[in-house]
């Protein structure tokens, strides 16, 4: 049953209160009133003029809320990583490219800590090297991206829940292939860009443990037992995998490092956002049905909220983000900050038409409230856009979005706007 949230608000008990956070809006006319923070005043009310203005004091404060609020803080790049090359061809995909598989062992702060996460990279022969390169964490193991036989299984991991629970994650070659249809590997090497991929599970296995596995303990001060309420959740740990995995990009002379377009699918898309507005290498940031905590308005609260995401995925995100369960205002930030921070790059955020969960059209109205900032860098804003059609992308610069049909998912057809998109920039 909907309850309409106007109802339960007024009723103020907080017996209701629990009622609401029960139950998912998808009504907009029952929606809460809320006014946006603005990108361009500072917290301390100051506007801010210029794109120098926005760089030296808007953009590190809002990057600050984010890590403090949302993410958490990552720990900076890494002492010491060490890169395997586990397996490499000259000839795949009929001789037209290049694979290789790269262990990139990153070592923590003790010497006996490390996490190994395997990267697989196909790279396209003709065009010229270096490449251009879209990456993306992936959710079931570098070998259910293709159909590929020489591509490696994942590494298993077990793990346990606050519970006592057992978690176990065991790759099966049955798999190899399962999720090829979001992966239109031939398509992207065809256009010219190479394509690399790490098992998410590899940095940080998906599941609340505590941070008992994945790259958080390497981090771990000797003696530290309580976490800090802005220490960094499991996205800023897929994120911060997503820079090391740049790193070796960086080394490997077929990439062209300062062309690389990170792109992710739903939670790994909020991974994508977070990575991109952390990390300013990444030249351009794609967003697939990232939905809540990624590219959709919190304030909303149409689909998942806050509370749901906090309550279903306690790991995601850092514990300060629980105070605005069902007190999305109170936050100094919205989601459409986020995407202000990747301004001046490329953004593309793309919804579907039947992802309610998602909320569509809170993922648009964040990328349209990002325009100013955009604007402050000299480029058009989606300002005049009221709404957009189905299947009919629209960009202004270097913003873009689209809604596709359909549900839940990235298909040929996202990856054939990105690719278009990527054309005006990373060319
Ligand atoms: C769940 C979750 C979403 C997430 C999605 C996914 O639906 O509620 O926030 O984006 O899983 O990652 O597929």
């Amino acid at each position: 049953m909907r309850v309409p949230l106007t109802i339960l608000l007024l009723s103020g008990f907080g017996l209701t209160f629990q009622a609401e956070a029960a139950t998912v809006n998808y009504d907009e006319a029952v929606m809460p009133s809320f006014t946006l923070p603005d990108p361009l005043v500072c917290f301390d009310g100051s506007p801010v003029v210029s794109a120098e203005d926005w760089i030296s004091r808007r953009r590190p404060e809002v990057l600050d809320a984010f890590r403090r609020e949302v993410y958490g803080r990552s720990p900076g790049a890494p002492q010491k990583v060490e890169y395997r090359l586990l397996e490499a061809s000259s000839e795949v995909l009929d001789g037209t490219a290049i694979r290789k598989q790269v262990r990139l062992v990153v070592h923590g702060l003790a010497p006996d800590r490390s996490v190994a996460l395997d990267l697989l990279l196909y790279i396209p022969k003709a065009g010229g090297n270096p490449a251009p390169a879209f990456v993306g964490l992936n959710f079931r193991g570098n070998h259910a991206v293709t159909f590929d036989p020489e591509v490696l299984l994942p590494q298993p991991w077990t793990g346990t829940r606050p519970n006592g629970e057992r978690v176990e994650f065991r790759p099966q070659e049955s798999e190899r292939g399962s999720q090829a249809s979001r992966w239109p590997i031939p398509m992207i090497l065809e256009q010219g860009y190479a394509v690399g991929t790490v098992y998410c599970g590899d940095i940080d296995p998906d599941f609340h443990d505590g941070f008992a596995n994945g790259v958080h303990p390497l981090f771990r001060q000797a003696g530290e037992t309580e976490r800090a309420e802005d220490a960094w959740g499991t996205i800023a740990g897929w994120a911060w995998g997503l820079s090391r995995v740049l790193d070796y990009l960086e080394t490997d002379p077929d990439i062209d490092a300062g062309k690389v377009a990170v792109i992710g699918h739903s939670r790994l898309g909020k991974t994508a956002l977070w990575a991109g507005a952390e990390d300013p290498r990444f030249a351009m940031v794609i967003s697939n049905d990232s939905g809540c905590g990624g590219a959709a308005l919190s304030r909303r609260r149409i689909g998942e909220s806050v509370e749901r995401i906090n309550t279903a995925f306690p790991h995601w995100f850092c514990t300060n983000y629980r105070a605005f369960n069902d007190n999305e205002d109170a936050s100094l930030v919205d989601q459409h900050l986020l995407l202000a921070l990747i301004a001046p790059r490329p953004v593309y955020v793309a919804s579907a038409e039947d992802d309610k969960w998602a909320d569509p059209r809170g993922e648009f109205l964040a990328l349209r409230a990002a325009s100013p900032v955009y604007k402050l860098f000299g480029g058009d804003g989606l300002e005049g856009v009221e709404a957009a059609t189905v299947n009919q992308p629209v960009a202004a610069d270097a913003m873009f979005y689209h809604l596709r049909s359909g549900g839940h998912d990235i298909t040929p057809f996202d990856w054939q706007q990105y690719l278009a998109a990527a054309d005006r920039f990373l060319k």
